[in-house]
């Protein structure tokens, strides 16, 4: 048993696909979130600046005592060094390997999409990890510069036509391939689900990654004996680099809950 709290971090509004997953699975986990809000977007970073803001989110969340940390950041999971996860002294778990098992196993044709940042496709780290699990899947792996920003433009912009462009744009060469399986491997993805179930049609299976790495979070505080001894729902934390009160109400926005309110913090140097 352990009671201090489960970290996770993201740029931004994305990671809270992570915490909607763990508060389901474990509800009685306390959390601690990080969104690096000053600094997104990251998915157009280069590796050695992302190997920076990652090292900074998760000095941060070391400083607030958690136990476990959940990368909720498709483009620094695939970015991020394996010298970099081991030296941090609690586990941590990133959105690509789960994302990819669960792919695997869901797809019946062997025909994959996978939608991401620019950062995290260039890394090749989905496309990688599917070829290894089954050489025969084929893989769309599609570059998706314009979603980030517009999910985070949210409050300050309406989500309208903009956004649905550009899924179309994205979308269209993974629907004409005939996949069945789309990975969102970025975790801002799920946040408009409704919007690319609309492009991508009903019966393609889409793959969350934010929730993958939840549940992989919580496979492994059960088996380590960590899960928390509360008995009570907890009150959760949310950080953010730039401003809170949008954050907040976007969360609250597309969440469909009030999360609690967004603390400002500074991180790094
Ligand atoms: N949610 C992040 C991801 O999964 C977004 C990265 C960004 O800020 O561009 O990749």
């Amino acid at each position: 048993m352990d009671n201090r709290a489960v970290g996770v971090f993201d740029s931004g509004l994305g990671g809270l696909t992570a915490v909607r997953e763990l508060r389901r699975l474990l509800p009685n986990e306390k959390i601690v979130f990080l969104g690096d809000t000053l600094r997104v977007p990251y998915g157009t970073r280069d590796a050695e600046t992302l190997r920076e803001f990652a090292e900074d989110d998760i000095d941060f969340l070391l400083s607030k005592n958690v136990k476990y940390i959940v990368i909720a950041c498709g483009t620094v999971s695939s970015n991020l060094p394996d010298e970099v996860i081991a030296s941090v002294p609690v586990p941590v778990t990133g959105v690509i390997s789960p994302t990819v098992s669960a792919a695997v196993s869901s797809t019946r044709n062997g025909i994959i999409g996978v939608i991401a940042t620019p950062a995290c496709i260039r890394s090749g780290a989905y496309q990688k990890g599917i070829t290894a699990a089954d050489p025969s899947i084929q893989v769309l792996a599609q570059s998706c510069p314009r979603l980030v920003p517009l999910i985070e433009s949210f409050g300050v912009s309406e989500l309208g036509s903009e956004i649905d462009e550009a899924l179309e744009e994205y979308l269209g060469p993974i629907r004409d391939s005939g996949a069945d399986t789309l990975i969102l491997g970025c975790t801002h993805y799920p946040l408009v689900s409704h919007r690319i179930r609309r492009i991508i049609g009903r019966e393609i299976t889409l793959i969350d990654s934010g929730a993958q790495a939840a549940k992989t979070a919580k496979e492994a505080l059960e088996a380590s004996g960590s899960i928390s001894s509360r008995k009570n729902m907890p009150k959760h934390e949310f950080y953010v680099t730039s401003d809170p009160d949008r954050f907040t109400s976007s969360s609250g926005y597309f969440l469909g809950e009030a999360l609690g309110r967004a603390t400002l913090t500074t991180i790094g140097k």
